[in-house]
């Protein structure tokens, strides 16, 4: 997610960041309603997933798991990790005894064997990462040959805009770390994110042994602009995420 305004820049080491254990649930009660999660990145995601029913479908850094609960109110059958045992233990109480979930890290070897999933999707996940290489390699394990990686990440270019509008000296080009301080629900959390331009990111998919297929900077869903006037208000067109959709060659 990006910062919104009130968010501010930390340095990298002031405290333990990314630990959402510690904010679990904040942040899954702001991530139900928020206009970025509930009304734009999910959505979105769903739509360039398409028809899902019957596929298996990993649901990589799930969270509280509200993307692995529309993926199987569509039919798919969805497994979910994250590394966050709180969130995964909220999405336990989302999704039921049954559902299959693991505590794992998207940058370590994942506990699933070669060639398991139709779909892999990575939502807001990978900007925690410096190093998309390993987790991209371990992806691609996992997925079947021909099978898709729908990833979204922090769109760079918001990024170099909300350097400038602070008055920070912008590094598009570089992949840099960028600590800040966030609210969810009213509590403090403090995110370490890695930054990168664009073709950063396409040539560690390429890399990876991956083929893109379709890059889309999505509309909010329909009801975003009534419920969000405030944050809509005078942009015709919203941007915040960038969404991948990759196929494993
Ligand atoms: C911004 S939240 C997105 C959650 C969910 N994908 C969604 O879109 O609703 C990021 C999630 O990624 C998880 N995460 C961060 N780093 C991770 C890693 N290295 N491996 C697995 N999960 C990670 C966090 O614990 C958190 O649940």
């Amino acid at each position: 997610m990006p910062p919104v305004p009130g968010n501010s820049a930390r340095p990298a080491d002031a405290a333990v960041a990314n630990d959402y254990d510690s904010f679990a649930e904040a942040y899954s009660a702001q991530n139900e309603s928020s206009l970025l999660n509930a009304y734009y990145e999910r959505p979105a995601m769903l739509a360039l997933a398409g028809d899902v029913a019957g596929r298996r479908i990993l649901d990589a850094g799930c969270g509280s798991g509200p993307l692995f609960a529309a993926l199987r109110d569509r039919g798919a059958i969805v497994t979910g990790f994250d590394k966050s045992a709180a969130m995964v233990e909220l999405a336990r109480r989302r999704l039921g005894d049954g559902a299959d979930l693991r505590v794992a890290d998207v940058g370590s070897p994942l506990p699933f064997p070669n060639g398991e999933f139709d779909d892999v999707i990575a939502s807001l996940v990978l900007h925690y990462l410096e190093d998309w290489g390993p987790a991209l390699a371990e992806l691609r394990r996992v997925l079947k040959p021909g099978g898709r990686l729908l990833v979204s990440v922090e769109h760079p270019f918001v990024i170099t805009l909300m350097h400038v509008q602070a008055g920070r000296e912008p590094s598009y080009f570089a992949t840099s770390n960028r600590t800040e301080e966030y609210s969810f629900s009213g509590q403090s959390a403090l995110l370490s994110l890695w930054d990168r331009p664009l073709h950063a990111m396409t040539g560690a998919f390429t890399a990876a042994g991956f083929r893109m297929t379709a890059i889309s900077e999505p509309e909010p869903a329909p009801a975003a602009r009534e419920l969000f006037p405030d944050q809509l208000a005078g942009k015709p067109r919203f941007l915040a995420f960038l969404f991948f959709v990759l196929e494993r060659g």
